[in-house]
């Protein structure tokens, strides 16, 4: 018996011994992390950390960053946010006013400017000087605002690549991975239409869909190759789209909890929610702020690229005004910077709030959001209902999916008053649907088998154990458009359809016509 267990726990040792030795260590990561967004960054960063904490060495070229730590190496694009901001003139607020089909050419601008910044750091030559024998193991690369630093794969001989985005699954991610993109359910990132469409609404999509897959197909990308080339100078270089297409592996920020049920490639793995950290108590002066309040704290951030000391004084006091007429509540204001307003003892401002705690707190019970992607993952995990404020891209639709989802109620930023924003808020808060809803949604959310984080962690480290994987990649890259829809065979069927229907209607005019002729010639 004894001898029985021990030869049991030998066996285990084994293997465990032999588990260990599949799980890679110390590989060297490169991340080209380009997409000119402090939030974009803060998703990015929480996988990058723990990557580093699992023993990867990573070097970071981006123009966000924090500080260098071991192993987190950050060499900056310093020119890319002056360059959009400042010589490029660009306006978030401005952009908010557009229609879906203008948003499609500011994006465009965007990427475009966000290349010329990069181009011209002197970041991207510190990373050009390391020599093109550098062991990297594997490119981490956020397709959000395209490929032009991939040049650098060309470099470094090309590691392979993993793609991540932190913009749910836009509808480009199908450029580069393969697969279907199905406009029947899934509306355009700029559109707040739900998966259930009308006709009107399938077809503005699919038209606006198209528009934006053949701007970026035959504008946006030979316009990105056109510069990229001209700055390396590399000899073969392959066209920019080509080396994106390389992608392995694909990590995308959705959960079908509130994105679109779509069927995704086997090499393409949600991991919605990777960013939400395990909450943290507050720190003292916070705690006893919310704790003080009578029926509960609402937070209230409009996400880091939207101030809310840009948003004009006159909405300041409105929203200050409305909160003084709730005193009931503790209101806790994510402001950038002096407010000259004075403040009713109910409310607080801070440039920055621990916003994952503070929504975890359970006398939470409200966040008034500018509803961007990632502050509504987090306000689902933590089961806390919303009053949306959305501004441009992506938000509007996520807004119309809380609104949907019975789990919000919306402010229109144009035409606030204080009487709107203190009974919607109210609403929100005093209706407990709203709460129920989104506390059902954070349960669905939550029940997974694997943590986000973990699961995108677990298929980084595949593919530097299996660095040369491709049975995961989606074989519509290789039939291209056409055959991928089959449209030669739907076109093949209409061809035999309607030679079936038209046969007869030939042969009775063959008839018809052979009888006149000899009715005719019988006459003559
Ligand atoms: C840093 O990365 C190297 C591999 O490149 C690894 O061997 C080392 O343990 C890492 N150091 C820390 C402190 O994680
Ligand atoms: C880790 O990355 C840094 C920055 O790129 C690099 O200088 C260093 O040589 C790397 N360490 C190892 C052990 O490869």
């Amino acid at each position: 018996m004894r001898s029985n267990v021990s030869l049991l726990v030998l066996f285990v040792l084994a293997a465990l011994s032999v588990r260990w030795h599949g799980i890679v260590q110390g590989a060297n990561i490169l991340c080209i992390m380009t997409v000119p967004s402090p939030s974009h960054h803060i998703w990015n960063r929480v996988i990058m950390e723990e990557l580093v904490n699992r023993g990867h060495n990573l070097t970071v070229v981006s123009q966000d960053g924090d500080k260098s730590r071991t192993n987190l190496t950050y060499i900056m694009l310093e020119r890319v946010y002056s360059t959009l901001y400042e010589e490029e003139g660009m306006d978030l607020l401005e952009m908010s006013k557009e229609t879906p089909f203008q948003s499609l050419f500011s994006f465009k601008e965007f990427y475009l400017g966000m290349c010329r910044g990069a181009l011209k750091s002197d970041g991207l030559q510190v990373i050009l000087n390391y020599p093109d024998s550098f062991p990297f193991d594997l490119v981490l690369y956020d397709f959000g605002c395209g490929p032009c630093l991939l040049p650098l794969l060309h470099k470094f001989n090309y590691p392979p690549l993993v793609s991540l985005t932190a913009f749910s699954n836009p509808p480009y991610s199908v450029d580069i991975v393969g697969g279907h993109k199905h406009y029947a359910y899934t509306p355009h990132f700029a559109l707040p239409y739900s998966f259930d469409m009308s006709f009107a609404e399938r077809a503005y999509n699919t038209y606006l869909c198209l528009w934006d897959a053949g701007l970026r197909m035959f504008d946006v990308m030979p316009k990105l190759d056109a510069m990229v080339r001209e700055r390396f100078a590399f000899e073969n270089l392959p066209y920019i789209q080509d080396i994106e297409r390389r992608t392995v592996l694909m990590l995308v920020n959705t959960n079908p909890t509130f994105d679109a049920p779509e069927p995704l490639a086997p090499n393409v793995i949600p991991i919605g929610g990777a960013h939400i950290k395990s909450p943290e108590p507050l720190p003292n002066d916070l705690e006893q702020f919310v704790a003080k309040a009578k029926k509960g704290a609402v937070l209230f951030s409009l996400g880091s690229n939207i101030r809310s000391d840009t948003i004009g004084e006159e909405r300041q006091r409105m929203f200050i005004e409305a909160f003084r007429q709730m005193p009931d509540y503790h209101f806790l204001w994510k402001f950038e910077s002096q407010l000259n307003i004075p403040l009713p003892p109910n409310v607080i401002i801070r440039p920055w709030l621990p916003q994952n705690n503070i929504l975890n707190h359970p006398r939470t019970k409200g966040f008034i959001t500018h509803s961007g992607g990632l502050s509504t993952q987090e306000a689902s995990w933590f089961g806390v209902p919303l009053i949306g404020m959305p501004f441009f891209v992506d938000q509007h639709r996520n807004f119309k999916r809380s609104l949907i989802g019975g789990v919000a109620e919306g402010l229109d930023f144009a035409t606030l008053t204080t009487e709107k924003i203190r009974t919607t808020v109210m609403k929100v808060l005093e209706t407990p649907i709203y709460r129920e809803n989104m506390q059902r949604r954070a349960a669905y959310f939550r029940d997974q088998p694997d943590k986000p984080l973990d699961r995108a962690i677990w298929w980084i480290e595949y593919v530097v154990r299996h660095p040369t994987v491709q049975h995961l990649r989606s074989p519509t890259l290789m039939l291209g458009t056409i055959k991928a829809n089959l449209l030669d065979v739907y076109l093949f069927f209409v061809a035999v359809i309607i030679c079936i229907i038209s046969l007869p209607v030939v042969i009775v005019r063959r008839t018809l016509c052979r009888r006149q002729r000899q009715e005719k010639k019988k006459r003559q």
